[in-house]
């Protein structure tokens, strides 16, 4: 059955335990507190199967972690669907405790009171949701049994609400009247609110779409523990243990495992006590392998073809979670010197210092503000370093490897949980030494006495020297689709604005540099390793390169994408229907190639193998290419490679 977490974010008088209450109580649920049954199964641990039933429950993860203290967990269940909520007190320290709860929450109920109306702190909670990326919002309005069922009352209160959470980035936001007190529109509709014609809040919680925020694409199985069987018969058999956090695996399937870098095989997939061919993301499952590979707690087996990032410095927003301020420690060459905190990412734990501090963000205004630490409940931009390297998503593409939390190594107290937002920034004090490091010979290249010292022109130099930063621009899709049409609009806006480009295209190419190169697959390959090549140098000297191809191989833009850093290539799928490229047919190919006239030919006698994670779809059916490119446009500002951004 379906399972749905979700928190609940209000005080004590807006009502929330009674609305708690009432959905339990409602639903007719065993109202128990499993935890304690968990906990006691736990310290019997030496039974694999036992461990992997409690690994299903997922909660597993989080109590190793010791993020839920002061969160307490309610289960119960319907016929449609079960739940898990996440109940967090209302007092004071609400983010923490909310950061806590709603981690793994895909929905998140705003309690506000009918009487009371938008509050400071509903903003807060609001704010906090959407910073966790929770998919789907609740706003429940309560005691409308205390403002006459008002239906102008409610109205006026959603309006407030809309035009706050205009700033958020929540993708659903469901509002219902309720009174928790009397039932109303909890499990049946009211008939004290005649006019409100939506979904009662069990209904809601019942149907919302959960699969929406789950990542089913990227594998990642953070292992939990090595089961090696002692019994004689099979001396060598080694399971690792976890729980798939994001992705799908399946028996035969190729896996590397982390850090070792080793490949093998899936020989074997157990879930429960049963053998299965494929598990999925949320299986908590012990994977065999074909090889005997070396492999511990806190390791992560992935797929070949899509590793996480891999990094020992990264950038991160943080909630603050401690009465003790947080302390920044710079690092010296991984050598800590002062305070360091235990860093845990999924089943992984490495050293960490906080290096440096960007920012702290006004959760009331929203806005950034400069701050020389961070105190409880506060949340703020850092740049950590660890001193083993972490395997990370970014906290928007998967929650589970994205998030971390801090822990005190003298009290063993958590005391941040953060998002990691990317690598280290250039913002990073060790990149801003390098940098420095390298500005003096382009400084004094223009004074007559200047002593040349032999340093190579780099990249970051010629970044700074351009006010502009380098990227490789990927557009790939079928003949047609609008590639160069887009890039050319994009070209032009750049151009506008001084930045340096540089122009690839599948046309010009092939009549020169490619020009010995046909359409079969191991041409076109041929084709893309080139052009990627030149793409990188042309990268390297510190251009934003646009390169516009077919290049209907996903291995083969994968290949093209590792020449440059993470972050600089920009894998951009120019979307459109293969019949509305036949149409458009601006070269005529199609028609040809459907004449047999062609062979070979991409969305006709060719496979085109879709993007399963690019950076930007551009779907030119929908958009104008002007449109597109100011999209692009945006992106590239937001991420610091054009300048106007600030983030
Ligand atoms: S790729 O597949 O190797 O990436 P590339 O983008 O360089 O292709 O070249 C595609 C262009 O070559 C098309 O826009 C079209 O004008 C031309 N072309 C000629 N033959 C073919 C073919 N068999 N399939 C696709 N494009 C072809």
């Amino acid at each position: 059955m379906d399972l749905l977490r979700f928190s609940t974010a209000g005080s004590v008088d807006d009502g929330k335990s009674t609305l708690i209450g009432r959905l339990l109580y409602d639903s007719k649920a065993i109202f128990e507190d499993q935890l304690e049954a968990v906990e006691e199964a736990s310290a019997a641990r030496g039974d694999p199967s036992v461990d992997l039933a409690l690994l299903t429950d997922g909660l597993r993860a989080e109590r190793e972690q010791g993020i839920t203290i002061d969160v307490a967990y309610r289960y119960t269940a319907t016929p449609r669907r079960k739940f898990i909520i996440a109940d967090t007190p209302g007092h004071i320290q609400y983010t923490r405790n909310m950061v806590t709860g709603a981690s793994t929450a895909e929905l998140a109920i705003i309690l506000v009171d009918a009487r009371k109306g938008v509050l400071t702190q509903s903003k807060r909670h609001s704010f906090i949701a959407s910073l966790l990326q929770i998919p789907h919002i609740v706003v429940a309005v309560n005691k409308m049994d205390l403002v006459g069922y008002s239906e102008a009352r409610y109205q006026e209160i959603v309006a407030d609400y809309r035009a706050f959470a205009a700033k958020l980035n929540v993708r659903d936001i469901v509002y219902i009247p309720i009174s928790a007190l009397h039932g109303d529109n909890i499990v049946s509709q009211s008939e004290n609110m005649p006019w409100y014609h939506g979904a009662t809040l069990l209904h809601h919680l019942e149907t919302v779409n959960i699969g929406a925020g789950r990542n089913n694409v990227d594998f990642r199985l953070p292992i939990q523990y090595v089961i090696r069987a002692n019994g004689a018969a099979d001396m060598d058999f080694r399971g690792f243990a976890g729980q798939i956090v994001s992705g799908r695996i399946a028996v035969g399937e190729e896996v590397v495992a982390l850090p070792a870098g080793i490949r093998s095989r899936v020989a074997g997939i157990q879930r429960g006590d049963e053998s299965c061919e494929r598990a999925v993301a949320g299986d908590g499952v012990v994977i065999t392998l074909e090889d005997e590979i070396d492999i511990s707690r806190g390791d992560m087996l992935v797929r070949v073809r899509n590793l996480p990032h891999s990094s020992n410095q990264i950038d991160a927003t943080l909630c603050w979670m401690s009465e003790e301020p947080m302390k920044i420690e710079g690092a010296v060459a991984g050598n800590f010197s002062g305070q360091w905190y235990w860093l845990q990412q999924s089943t992984r734990r490495v050293r960490a210092s906080v290096q440096e501090l960007n920012y702290r963000i006004n959760v009331d205004t929203m806005h950034r503000e400069d701050a020389q630490t961070l105190q409880l409940n506060e949340i703020g931009r850092g740049q950590i370093v660890t001193t083993e390297p972490l395997f990370f998503d970014s906290y928007q593409i998967n929650r589970a490897t994205g998030s971390f939390i801090l822990i005190d190594p003298h009290t063993n107290n958590t005391v941040a949980a953060g998002m990691i937002r990317d690598r280290a920034r250039r913002v990073s004090e060790l990149v801003q030494k390098q940098e420095e490091r390298d500005r003096p010979a382009v400084r004094t290249a223009r004074s007559s006495n200047v002593v040349w010292e032999p340093v190579a022109v780099t990249r970051p130099m010629r970044e700074e020297q351009n006010g502009h930063g380098a990227a490789v621009l990927w557009f790939t899709g079928l003949s047609g689709s609008g590639k160069s049409t887009v890039a050319k609009a994009l070209e032009q806006r750049l151009f506008a604005l001084g930045v340096r480009t540089f122009s690839l295209d599948g046309d010009n190419v092939r009549h020169g540099l490619n020009s010995d190169l046909g359409f079969g697959a191991a041409a076109r390959t041929e084709n893309i390793r080139r052009v990627a090549e030149v793409a990188r140098l042309a990268f390297e000297h510190g251009n934003i390169v646009l390169c516009t191809f077919i290049s209907p191989y996903a291995a083969d833009r994968e290949a093209a994408r590792v020449l440059a850093p993470e972050g600089s290539f920009w894998e951009l799928f120019v979307k459109c229907d293969v019949e509305i490229c036949k149409e458009r047919d601006p070269k005529g190919l199609y028609e040809r190639a459907e004449r047999g006239e062609i062979p070979n030919f991409t969305g006709v006698s060719a496979p085109y193998e879709e993007p399963l994670q690019p950076e930007m779809v551009l779907e030119t059916d929908r958009h104008s290419a002007d449109e597109l490119a100011q999209q692009i446009m945006e992106a590239l500002t937001q991420a610091g490679i054009v300048p106007g951004g600030d983030s």
